[in-house]
């Protein structure tokens, strides 16, 4: 009687999803296929309002997924999302963006979308990493772009081993992550110099989180163990919330970088970082913006990053605008990114070296209203060392600055 039941309900839920006709409430459960998982995956988002992915799943993902324009739907991830890593596939089938030459197995984009349930993102990177190894020009795919999407939460799943960056936000408006736990290692023989696992991912550029066109994002409440930027706010980034982050191994929260294209005008504005545990990094808080012949232009604007605590970290406070140039280039072609109103306060902990503190601006009054409140980093190593060019720093920690040298 019971099995009979449980095999109605089993044909029952299949015909929803096979079904596009009324579907207005229809819960969908899916199992792995043996084969490509893709296609049944994207039929069940388009037609049913929620999917279930349950613990014991593993779905296949072959193929790529575009799951844009989609309205009210819950994706309950409490299985795992697998990424086939088919490298000559993906390298040419991948959704692609021009930005930055980045590539995405699934764009998941529309209103109002739910992906939650405690499951897991499986990037499968090993393989990616791998290949990398014996080329660097090879393309990899970010796991997840929220792609023109609107009311979008993320909440309570696992990431691991993306081939790059791990989440792109890419014109999206009103859109929350919390309680995201990210994972990046390797086991390889490729990459590793002094046994450091993190100096490869970082020359694999996965990152986190990048926010790119959009407006009004939240990250909160999460975990990122990787190489390159923990979140990193691209061109066009606005009204954004950063709180409760424990980031190790990375390259820091950092604003860029800004103003690289020619012709392009950048601008980040209204961006709040606020308690982050910053461990095993090259950065803690970080500003960057190119200079030098030919680069684009922008602004930022209202940045404030509160308690930071920093443990073994490079450059715990740093404001670079002269990124990617040498100082004579810098000098004869300054940065067109202007950079005002800079909040940093609150930073403790103690830095890797000597070093604790970097503002380095390009000459002709680039950076104004620079801030530095309650900065108590002590060094490693030496005795704890502050930089600064062609700015005036305010704040309450201004003294620990020597005077800035103009060039
Ligand atoms: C995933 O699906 C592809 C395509 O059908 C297949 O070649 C591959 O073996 C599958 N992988 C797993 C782990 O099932
Ligand atoms: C995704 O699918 C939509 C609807 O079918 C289509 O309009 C759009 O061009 C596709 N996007 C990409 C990047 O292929
Ligand atoms: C989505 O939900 C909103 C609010 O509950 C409702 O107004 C709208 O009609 C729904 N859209 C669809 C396509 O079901
Ligand atoms: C390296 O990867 C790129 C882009 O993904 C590809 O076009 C190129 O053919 C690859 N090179 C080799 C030697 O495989
Ligand atoms: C923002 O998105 C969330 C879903 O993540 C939704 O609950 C909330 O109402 C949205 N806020 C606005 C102002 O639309
Ligand atoms: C965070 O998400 C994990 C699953 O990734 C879950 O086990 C845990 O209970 C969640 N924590 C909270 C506070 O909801
Ligand atoms: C943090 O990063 C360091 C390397 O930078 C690594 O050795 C350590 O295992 C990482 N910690 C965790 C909890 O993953
Ligand atoms: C950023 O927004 C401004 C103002 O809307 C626009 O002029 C500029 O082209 C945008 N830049 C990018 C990189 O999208
Ligand atoms: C930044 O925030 C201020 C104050 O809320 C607001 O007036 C301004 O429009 C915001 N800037 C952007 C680019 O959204
Ligand atoms: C600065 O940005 C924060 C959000 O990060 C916002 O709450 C505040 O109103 C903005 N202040 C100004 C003066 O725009
Ligand atoms: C400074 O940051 C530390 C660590 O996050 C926090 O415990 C402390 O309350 C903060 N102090 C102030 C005045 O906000
Ligand atoms: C500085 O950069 C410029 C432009 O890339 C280059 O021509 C010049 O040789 C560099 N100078 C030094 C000292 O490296």
């Amino acid at each position: 009687m019971q099995l009979t039941a449980l095999l109605v309900l089993f044909s029952a839920l299949k015909l929803a999803c096979a079904t596009s006709a009324n579907h207005d409430a229809t819960s969908c459960t899916l199992v792995a296929s043996g084969g490509d998982d893709a296609p049944q995956f994207l039929a069940a988002m388009k037609s049913c309002s929620t999917v279930i992915i349950p613990a014991t799943t593993t779905l296949n993902i072959s193929t790529r997924l575009n799951m844009t324009g989609l309205d009210n739907k819950t994706l309950n991830l409490a299985g795992t999302v697998r990424f086939n890593p088919n490298i000559p596939y993906w390298t040419g089938n991948a959704f692609s963006f021009p930005f930055q030459t980045q590539i995405t197995f699934w764009i998941l984009g529309g209103t109002n979308i739910i992906v939650t349930g405690g499951g897991t993102l499986d990037g499968a990177g090993q393989a990616w990493y791998d290949a990398f190894a014996s080329n660097s020009t090879l393309l990899r795919p970010i796991i997840l772009t929220i792609f023109q999407a609107q009311n979008v939460l993320v909440k309570n799943i696992r990431m691991i081993n993306s081939p790059e960056w791990f989440n792109l936000v890419n014109e999206g408006k009103n859109v929350t992550y919390d309680n995201i736990t990210i994972n990046a290692v390797s086991t390889s023989s490729h990459f590793i110099s002094n046994t450091d696992n993190f100096a490869y991912l970082a020359d694999l550029w996965i990152n986190g989180w990048d926010i790119y066109r959009s407006d009004n994002v939240v990250i909160k409440n999460s975990v990122i163990n990787n190489g390159d930027d923990c979140v990193s706010f691209k061109p066009n980034s606005t009204n954004i919330l950063v709180s409760n982050l424990n980031c190790n191994g990375s390259h820091g929260i950092s604003v860029g970088s800004l103003g690289q294209f020619a012709g392009m005008f950048d601008i980040v504005e209204n961006v709040t970082s606020s308690n982050v545990k910053m461990s095993n990094a090259q950065n803690g808080a970080r500003i960057k913006a190119w200079a030098g012949a030919n680069v684009g232009s922008g602004i930022v604007k209202n940045i404030t990053f509160n308690n930071f605590v920093v443990n073994n970290v490079d450059s715990p406070l740093t404001v670079d605008s002269c990124y990617m140039t040498n100082a004579t280039a810098c000098t004869q072609f300054p940065s067109n990114t202007l950079i005002q109103d800079v909040f940093f306060n609150n930073i403790t902990g103690t830095s890797s070296g000597s070093l604790v503190a970097s503002v380095s601006c390009s000459p002709d009054g680039r950076c104004s209203d620079i801030n530095v409140n309650d900065f108590e980093v002590k060094a490693g190593s030496g005795t704890a060392k502050y930089t600064c060019q062609n700015v005036q720093i305010l704040g309450d920690a201004a003294s620990q600055f020597p005077t800035c040298t103009v060039t």
